[in-house]
Order: structure tokens, then C-alpha cells, then sequence
């Protein structure tokens, strides 16, 4: 039985610290199957925290003839701090336990007819790429892989990935003072390559620079962002809607504005929540502080001018801002 859209439950059947951050999870269905599954695809999962409810999406690691055969999925998750719930509720969790699961549905394909794959991940963004690159390898199909960790301990999965990989793999440390050249690795590509890539915020923008600066087309770079992540810590701040629903409202530090604005009773459309399709932009009438933008929706002007923001991941530092929802009455 396919579980798709439905919500089923699952067993935690076991747990595995890959570093002192990053534990693996393996989620037994329960009364169901595991559904087929490509590489690339989540799992949506609901948790209880603190009496709300929260609601992840995280990447299948492996491949999914294991998974199937198995009958088990596995993921990943990299103990954040502060966290918005998600990881501390699920590190906290240990075998026997019983989550919420759906999916899995994939947003990240992986394009398997590209003459040359590039795959770049950074941090707990190998969780995708992991599939992705044994994939790769088992069908031949040339390619290269550049995974970028605070530490050589962060470098989860490297391992397997060597093994499968060889110098196809190269590892950065930031510790050792390693950077990825994103510009030249990028012109070096053959014509039809594709690069996909995984990872903080910051990575993804520099991709997009650097794809963009080396003149290729934009349908040959994929990416999947994990975009609670930004440059700074997040911290309180207050949001103030206009129009008829005007309400100002606290916007607290482990939380979204489009959450808190949700649980206020604001409606804002959403889809990805991970700051990639813009779906969730709302218009900034006053702003009192800088907004941090952790999105890779909007372009780089578009964010200095501060009139937008991705309200899914993007926060405001020291105060607060008043923002248009698009919320109208309807006409009587
Ligand atoms: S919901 Fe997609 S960018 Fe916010």
C-alpha cells in the first residue's frame, strides 16, 4: 500500500549517531509498506512539541532498493541550536518511539540523462545528495562530487561515499580553512552538464552567483536548500499586519513569521517552506531593523531593497516590521 499524501505512523527502529551533531534515524511504516521512492524525495513528518505541532520535511538517505527491500526509510537530522522544535523533538526521541509520517514525495529529481553530473552539498545537505551520488556512480554516468563540513567529524556519510566515489570525491573542512571554487568548477563543466546542490542558504546564493557568472543556463543548476539556516542567530522580533486583520504580533525566536502568523489566524499562502518558490512573500510596508534573508527566492537586489520577504524563513534583527499580508475582506 502506498501511503502518498495520507498520513501513517511509524516506528523509530533505530538510531545512529553519524557525528556529534547528525543522528540517523531508521522509521519502520507501521501498518503500511514502504512506498516507492526516488532519489531526492522527503518525508514530511508531524512532532508534538511543547503542545504544538510541527511539522518537517526531511530527505530519504540511501537508496531505495534498500529502503524497499528493508522496509524501512531512513533519515537524517542535524541537532540545531537554537532549534525552531524539529530536531530537538526528534533527538529527544529514541527506538519504539511512533511519529507522523507522509510521503514521500521528491522536489529534487535527479536528472539521470545529463551527460555530467555535478553534486555539491554542504553540511546535512549530503542527506539527498548521498542516493544521488551511489546512484550515479552504479550507472556510470560521469560525474564529480564536492562536500563541504564545519569539521572532518561532520563529514557524515564520506565513508561510503569514498568507497563508491573515489577521487570523484572531493571534502572541504571549514576548520582547515578549506573553500569550494565555485566559479571554477562551474567553467570547467561540459555544456550540458547539471549541477545539483544541497545545502545552507549561503551555499545555494553562491551557486546561483556562480552559475550565473560563468554564463550557463539557468535550467542546469538544481538545488534544495534547508532554509531555517542564515548567517545570523534568529532572534525575537515583532511583525505587525495591516488591513483588516491589523494585529501586532510576537514573533518568537524558534519559530517562522509564516507559522506565528498562521497560528494568529493570518492566513499566507505557502508551498515549500524552505525559501525556494516564493509562494509566501509578503510586502514590507515598514521596516525596523534589517531583514535577514535566508531565502533563495528573491534575487540579491530584490533583497536590498528590503520590500519583500520569504515569510516561510525570513527574519527580521533588532525590531520588528509592518507587512501586507494580501489578506482582503470579501466583498459583501
Ligand atoms: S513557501 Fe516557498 S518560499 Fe516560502
Amino acid at each position: 500500500m502506498k501511503i502518498d499524501d495520507h498520513w501513517a505512523e511509524a516506528r523509530i527502529e533505530a538510531t545512529r549517531d553519524l557525528s556529534a551533531t547528525v543522528r540517523e534515524f531508521t522509521l519502520r511504516p507501521v501498518g503500511v509498506n514502504v512506498a516507492p521512492w526516488t532519489v531526492g524525495s522527503h518525508l514530511r513528518v508531524t512532532l508534538s512539541d511543547e503542545g504544538r505541532t510541527l511539522l518537517r520535511s526531511y530527505s530519504l538517505v540511501g537508496l531505495p532498493q534498500d529502503s524497499a527491500r528493508e522496509g524501512v526509510y531512513r533519515i537524517a537530522v542535524k541537532r540545531v541550536d537554537p532549534s525552531r522544535g524539529g530536531s530537538r523533538c526528534l533527538w529527544r526521541l529514541g527506538s519504539g518511539a511512533v511519529i507522523r509520517i507522509a510521503g514521500p514525495d521528491n522536489h529534487f529529481e535527479l536528472p539521470l540523462g545529463a551527460p555530467f553530473a555535478l553534486l555539491i552539498a554542504g553540511g546535512i545537505g549530503i542527506t539527498p545528495m548521498l542516493g544521488m551520488a551511489l546512484t550515479l556512480a552504479a550507472r556510470g554516468t560521469p560525474m564529480r562530487m564536492l562536500y563541504a563540513a564545519r569539521s572532518p567529524e561532520e563529514l557524515v556519510y564520506a565513508d561510503r561515499l569514498r568507497a563508491a566515489l573515489g577521487d570523484r570525491l572531493v571534502t572541504f573542512c571549514d576548520s582547515a580553512g578549506e573553500r569550494m571554487d565555485l566559479a571554477a568548477e562551474f567553467g570547467a563543466l561540459p555544456p550540458e552538464a547539471q549541477a545539483l546542490v544541497c545545502g545552507p542558504a549561503p551555499l545555494l546564493q553562491g551557486a546561483q552567483a556562480a552559475w550565473k557568472g560563468a554564463g550557463r543556463a539557468p535550467a542546469g543548476l538544481r538545488f534544495e536548500t534547508f532554509g531555517s539556516g542564515g548567517l545570523q542567530g534568529a532572534e525575537p522580533f515583532w511583525v505587525q499586519v495591516s488591513g483588516p486583520r491589523a494585529q501586532r504580533i510576537e514573533v518568537p525566536a524558534d519559530a517562522s513569521l509564516l507559522q506565528t502568523l498562521s497560528a494568529h489566524g493570518v492566513d499566507v499562502m505557502a508551498d515549500c517552506e524552505r525559501g525556494e518558490c516564493g509562494l509566501c512573500t509578503l510586502e514590507v510596508l515598514e521596516l525596523h531593523g534589517e531583514i535577514d534573508h535566508r531565502d533563495v527566492f528573491l534575487s540579491a537586489a530584490e533583497k536590498s531593497e528590503n520590500h519583500r520577504l520569504c515569510a516561510c524563513v525570513s527574519r527580521v534583527r533588532g525590531g520588528g516590521i509592518v507587512v501586507d499580508t494580501g489578506y482582503r475582506a470579501d466583498p459583501t
